[in-house]
């Protein structure tokens, strides 16, 4: 073994002045090449790309460039068919690429690395995986929004309770509820899409710490990997997270979201509101109680948040005390932002299949229209006859009390015996009441009637047709 090596002979690409190998306490805490795996593609197409730099700025000839590319190519193609798997016990993935390309390759190889640092190859693979994952995140919760419209559009008709406190509040459309959860998840995509912008910035040319010393265009290198711009300083650029950070951050806010429908859902699909019932490809049994169904999926994308909130502290925490430039704590910035990602992706799918699924209990929503949902609707009623809306409530508020006092429905306060009708309300106005007019009176934007409902359902449409490329 001569210096430099690693205990198990891999070699380090900064060897060449050490004398002893590394310790293995320090080689275990070292290498990252089972968090670094889903860096490989990017790493080797941003590598080609940089090669044909190279080329430009004077420092390859063509030729060599072209060996490099399509070795580097070739490398790709391999690793994707699995034809070649990277050393697990090389540093990291770009000692890996580099020391199989130097095998394939030979001395040309050893050229690869002129003006470039670990530091900025690191932050490119790392920024376009990361635009990348949040590609697929963008069409997941555009799929999910898809079947929310869906599920919004066929079922118009039916009302239900809206809660608020967990307590039975007005009555609304479920279509409403329905489109409850579109727009949190528009805001999500909002935030996916800014820090992919983010995440979307060249990195690549940067150096270790102080810029490209020969010359190599940035901007070419920027347009060629698919990035919209470029860093505009050397040392930000090798010790800034803040795109990975903002990546966690839009998805965990996305997994916050999911984890509150999860919850609703798996409340509505207790015997207690029986609003839903889930098919048997989407709930589980119990092993003991032969009886069970039970909402596993929703529990688990609720479970499942937890850690992607931990994910995002991980990453500010990271960060928080690092000098500029780049610290190897960075190396560390990884798993959280493979983890939620993942969490994201597959919590949307989960939750895409969820919402296409679930089957509404239509028997259920319309028993469970209380008449306690018409008090506001009363009210309302008085102050278009000219009363005061806080004189309206606390008259409204007598037949409440009087209703709960003998355990009977708003409207049967009327005949009930030992209840009175406060003025100015009149049995004929009790008998009157219907859940759908108080559904209809909410017209204004944003409301529960059929046409503020139709015109959110229009605008969802519009904004799902816009592609996110
Ligand atoms: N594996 C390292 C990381 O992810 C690559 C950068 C190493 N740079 C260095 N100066 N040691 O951060």
């Amino acid at each position: 073994m001569t210096s430099g090596e690693h205990s198990d002979g891999g070699k380090a690409l900064w060897g060449g002045g050490f004398s002893e190998n590394m310790h293995p306490a320090l080689q275990r805490i070292s290498f990252s090449m089972t968090q670094d795996l889903p860096l490989a593609i990017a790493d080797l197409i941003a590598s080609g790309v940089y090669a044909r730099a190279l080329a430009q700025c004077g420092v390859l000839s063509d030729l060599e460039a072209s060996e490099l590319d399509t070795g580097l190519a070739a490398l790709l193609a391999d690793f994707q068919s699995g034809a070649w798997i990277p050393d697990a016990n090389a540093e990291d993935i770009h000692t890996a690429i580099e020391a199989e390309l130097t095998a394939r390759l030979g001395d040309v190889a050893k050229k690869l690395h002129t003006g470039r640092s670990r530091n900025d190859q690191v932050n490119t693979a790392f920024r376009m995986t990361v635009a990348d994952r949040l590609t697929g995140i963008l069409d997941d919760v555009r799929t999910l929004q898809s079947e929310i419209v869906n599920r919004a559009s066929a079922d118009m008709d039916t009302l239900m309770p809206a809660y608020t406190h967990l307590q039975r509040a007005q009555p609304v459309r479920l279509a409403h509820w329905c489109m409850s959860m579109f727009w949190p998840l528009q805001r999500d995509i909002e935030r996916l899409l800014q820090a992919r912008a983010r995440a979307l910035e060249s990195p690549l040319g940067v150096g270790a710490i102080s810029g490209h010393p020969f010359g190599i265009d940035r901007e070419w290198i920027a347009d060629e990997l698919g990035f919209e711009s470029v860093t505009q300083n050397s040392i930000d650029t090798v010790g800034d997270r803040d795109f990975a950070v903002e990546a966690v951050f839009a998805c965990t806010m996305l997994n916050v979201h999911l984890s509150r429908f999860a919850e609703e859902l798996s409340l509505f699909s207790s015997a207690e509101y029986g609003f839903i019932t889930w098919p048997d490809s989407l709930a589980t049994g119990s092993s003991l109680m032969p009886n069970k169904k039970n909402p596993d999926l929703v529990e688990l994308v609720r479970g499942r948040c937890a850690g992607g909130i931990g994910d995002l502290v991980s990453l500010l925490t990271l960060v928080k005390g690092l000098a500029l430039g780049y610290q190897r704590d960075l190396q560390e910035d990884k798993p959280p932002v493979w983890r939620s990602t993942w969490l994201a992706a597959t919590g949307v799918q989960a939750m895409s299949a969820a919402i296409a699924g679930i089957v509404f209990n239509h028997p259920r929503l319309l028993a469970a229209l209380s008449d306690d949902l018409l008090a506001t609707e009363i009210a309302d009623l008085l102050v278009v006859q000219g009363i005061p809306f806080r004189d309206a409530h606390s008259v409204v508020a007598n037949i409440a009390a009087q209703a709960r006092a003998h355990g009977i429905g708003l409207r049967d306060v009327a005949q009930h015996p030992g209840c009175s009708l406060p003025a100015p309300i009149t049995a004929q106005m009790l008998s009157g009441l219907s859940h759908e007019d108080a559904v209809e009176r909410r017209d204004s934007i944003g409301g529960t009637a059929r046409i503020a409902v139709e015109r959110q359902i229009t605008r969802a449409k519009v904004l799902l047709s816009v592609t996110h490329g």
